[in-house]
């Protein structure tokens, strides 16, 4: 069946920065099915010339190298464009005669990438309900992709999800998060599932705590606007920080498929207690770096929290009584992203030397981003020097291991996904909900009249002061290590 791939929102940046990039390079690389078409709808009066041009710059700027003009001439004959407003019904019975123009009338797939701002989400939806373009019910034939943010609470996404779900079953439903699309993302169930040796210490029994950071050394720059409404727990906490503890804690599903995956993942956001009365005080930590208000777009007199660490509890019968330590934050000390399994020190010391505190004991460390890889940290004997010992690690590298193999962009992997038909990558409509059923609470309490304090910090550093001495307080630490870059 031919494929027809509907970006709506094409004259945006993340159309020419991302999505038509990843397409070129599934193109490039032999993935992407042949009889794929790409079809651009947004307000401006692109012609297909235009648009292809226009495009054609942008990918060889995003493709770097990796841009050859024979292979994007191929790909760009299948580049079309036609304009329209979501708010016009006229518009989508026009779109609508196009796309069975193009596919000759013929059965098709159709996947509509919704890339347009937030508030376009659900009248896009309505609209391609109601010029029947949504397919039967449960018609997997059509889908439709929905970029972040769903919602901004609890009640925006579930309202949204009810828009959704008026013209689309679950089943035909993509929610975007391109953490997921990240390899060492898709490798952390490798590594939990494909192998025997984790399984049986991942647990309370052996297992102190778990840090998932995520820190950028970016400001919020041009997205200052957009980034005073949001606040880091919308932005990055709600959807990407959880979607790692998900996969972290989840419980192995009985196959691989969107279904049994989703299912342990959501279960994982339904074990997490929502926080209450003083949780927020002792368990929320949020900051502001030095000049963020000076931002145009930002309110000169903005609290927005652009730094956040939480403990959360996960109680069930795996994961009680080890905190997860979520931390993010903006103009931090340098770009790294990853999550720390700090396991427990030996019951019993036999060394005078041996692990003192339980920062010195064994720790798996998943770096997910940049310089993918995976270390574990375990104590050695130093040669010749008594039962002296130090620690030493094993250390897997991306690069080095699988040379000559880059590492895709994770929306490459995402619309393939969407293309073929496997949502196992892709948010469903209990697990959004369910992620923000933990967010709301501490997203009120930061607004209420007895919220806690807003620690300032100075950028380039791993926010504020405070939040380490939170930690070392409850006798941990906070592992900053920023990647050395090969
Ligand atoms: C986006 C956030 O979802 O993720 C941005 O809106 C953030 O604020 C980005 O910079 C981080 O993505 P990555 O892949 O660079 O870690």
């Amino acid at each position: 069946m031919p494929h027809t791939f509907v970006i709506f929102g094409a004259s945006g940046d993340l159309t020419s920065r991302k999505l038509i990039p990843a397409l070129y390079n599934l193109r490039r690389k032999g993935r992407l099915p042949e009889d794929t078409k790409v079809v651009g709808v947004s307000r401006t009066a692109f012609t297909h010339e235009e648009w292809r041009a226009s495009l054609a710059e942008t990918t060889a700027k995003f493709a770097g190298e990796n841009f050859d003009p024979e292979v994007w001439q191929a790909f760009a004959e299948n580049v079309f464009y036609q304009p329209g407003d979501i708010g016009s019904s006229d518009d989508f019975v026009k779109l609508k005669g196009f796309l069975n123009e193009l596919e000759a009338g013929q059965d098709s797939i159709r996947v509509y990438y919704l890339s347009t701002a937030p508030q376009f989400y659900g009248p896009a939806v309505e609209q391609l309900g109601a010029a029947g373009m949504a397919g039967e019910t449960n018609d997997c034939s059509r889908r439709v992709v929905i970029e972040k943010p769903f919602g901004t609470d609890l009640a925006t996404a579930q309202e949204l999800n009810e828009v959704v779900h008026r013209s689309f079953d679950e089943r035909q439903v993509y929610r975007i998060d391109h953490y997921l699309g990240k390899e060492t993302v898709q490798n952390l169930m490798v590594l939990r599932f494909a192998n025997t040796i984790f399984e049986p210490i991942w647990n309370r029994n052996y297992i102190d705590h778990v840090q998932i950071t995520v820190a950028e050394e970016v400001e919020v720059g041009k997205r200052a606007g957009y980034y005073d409404h949001a606040g880091v727990v919308r932005d990055m906490i709600q959807n990407h920080l959880l979607q790692l503890l998900m996969i972290t804690a989840m419980e192995a599903p009985v196959r691989y498929a969107a279904d049994p995956v989703r299912d342990e993942k959501v279960k994982v956001l339904q074990a997490v207690k929502p926080m209450q009365g003083d949780d927020f005080r002792r368990d929320t930590f949020r900051g502001q770096y030095r000049g963020y208000t000076g931002h145009d777009g930002v309110d000169a007199r903005s609290r927005t929290a652009t730094f956040a660490a939480l403990k959360l509890c996960i109680h069930n019968w795996r994961w009680q009584g080890v905190p997860f330590y979520l931390r993010s934050g903006k103009a931090m000390s340098c770009r790294t992203t990853q999550i720390v399994i700090q396991f427990r020190q030996p019951p019993h010391m036999l060394f005078n030397d041996g692990p003192r505190s339980v920062t010195d004991a064994n720790r798996l460390v998943i770096q997910v981003q940049p310089n993918e890889g995976i270390q574990l940290h375990f104590e050695t004997k130093v040669p010749d020097a008594g039962m002296k010992m130090r620690q030493t690690d094993l250390d897997f590298n991306y690069q080095r291991e699988f040379k000559g193999r880059s590492m895709p962009e994770a929306y490459e992997r995402l619309l393939l996904d969407a293309i073929e038909g496997d949502a196992s990558l892709f948010a469903r409509a209990d697990e959004v909900e369910a992620a923000w059923k933990i967010c709301d609470p501490i997203l009120q309490a930061w607004q209420s009249g007895d919220k806690p304090t807003l620690y300032m910090y100075d950028p380039g550093f791993w926010g504020p002061q405070e939040c380490t001495e939170w930690m070392s307080a409850q006798g941990r630490n906070w592992f900053d290590i920023c990647p050395v870059l090969h």
